[in-house]
């Protein structure tokens, strides 16, 4: 089965964004590069690093502005899933420091991490959403956060302007009243090398860029084709933010003006399983509606993994 249908409700959505910000004027100075050609080839403006905080504190702070965007109550959160290839430790895993610095320490919370690099977030919606709908879990915090500075390679000019830090959060619970949402993960394995971290991010970018524009494609088409949904149908698309070119070239094949495409890369650059989380935060505030509306979240990464959720609100 491709397709994953799940009955799930959007309860909350917060970011952090930590305030140091890496220009691409900054870059300039640390690597043979310019604005003008991050600009034309990514669309990237600029970056945020996190300095003093580890990748927990990010994840913990994304949480808390769900949390309190929803005035939510804490102590029903029975699972917590964090998304990241950037974790504090090797173990424990960031979820766990979630907890504790959310003070859930005495709470019987099933906490772990994924990772599936750019695509993780959209993993994680889809894991979370088959446990919550086993009726076995209440209440779960999905995470997306993302240290990439630490594992930057700030001499290779190759990498070093395209990542970002940052950290987007999702609070779900079951539902029965709702539109089902659908989930597609897909994964192959022999593709390693052309995107890979071992103390640094080594990455084939052309062949990346091919794998990308295809995974999007067919990953919303794929979810579209379910039920005869078209993409005119869709509030919006929120796609994983890695280069405004690899988005044009979505919305080219699908048909469907770019301002369907919800865009915020020029401010973070790509904060790979953190970027979807940040984005549909974004996407909510700037875009509020009372009215039923779906949207399409699509991602594509090292593994090579690629995915999508559509979840109707
Ligand atoms: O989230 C994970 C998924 N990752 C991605 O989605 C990345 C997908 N790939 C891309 O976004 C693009 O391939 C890049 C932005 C990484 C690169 O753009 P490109 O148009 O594919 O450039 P290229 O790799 O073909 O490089 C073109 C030229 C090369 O110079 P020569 O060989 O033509 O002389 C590079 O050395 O640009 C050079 N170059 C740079 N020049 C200035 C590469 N990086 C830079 C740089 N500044 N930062």
């Amino acid at each position: 089965m491709d397709v994953k249908q799940n009955q799930i409700r959007l309860v909350s959505t917060g970011h952090y964004a930590p305030p140091k910000i890496l220009t691409n004027a900054d870059l300039e100075k640390i690597v043979d590069t310019s604005d003008e050609w991050i600009t034309t080839r990514t669309g990237i403006k600029e970056r945020r690093i996190a300095e003093n905080e580890a990748n927990s504190d990010l994840a913990t702070k994304a949480a808390l502005a769900a949390i309190e965007k929803a005035n939510y109550d804490i102590k029903k959160i029975d699972l917590i899933i964090v998304a990241t290839f950037t974790p504090d430790y090797k173990s424990p895993n960031v979820a766990n420091f979630v907890q504790a610095k959310l003070g859930l320490n005495d709470r019987p919370i099933t906490a772990f991490d994924i990772n599936a690099a750019c695509t993780g977030f959209i993993y994680a919606l889809n894991v979370a959403a088959q446990m919550l709908s086993s009726g076995n879990y209440q209440s779960a915090l999905v995470i997306g956060s993302e240290k990439i500075s630490k594992v930057t390679d700030y001499t290779d000019r190759n990498t070093c302007v395209l990542f970002g830090d940052g950290a987007g959060a999702v609070i779900l619970e079951p539902t029965k009243n709702a539109k089902p949402w659908l989930f597609f993960t897909a994964s192959r394995g022999d593709q390693d090398l052309i995107l890979y971290v071992d103390e640094y991010v080594h990455m084939d970018g052309q062949k990346v860029y091919q794998f990308a524009s295809k995974a999007i494609d067919s990953s919303i088409r794929l979810l579209l084709d379910f039920d005869g949904m078209k993409p005119q149908d869709l509030a919006a698309i929120i796609p994983h933010q890695a280069n405004i070119r690899i988005i044009q070239s979505a919305s080219k094949s699908l048909g469907l003006p770019i301002d369907h495409f919800f865009v915020d890369l020029h401010k973070y650059g790509n904060t790979s399983a953190a970027s979807i989380a940040i984005a549909l935060d974004e996407y909510l505030d700037l875009y509020k509606s009372e009215e039923e509306r779906t949207l399409i979240l699509v991602g594509f990464g090292a593994g090579l993994t690629w995915g999508a959720a559509r979840i109707t609100l």
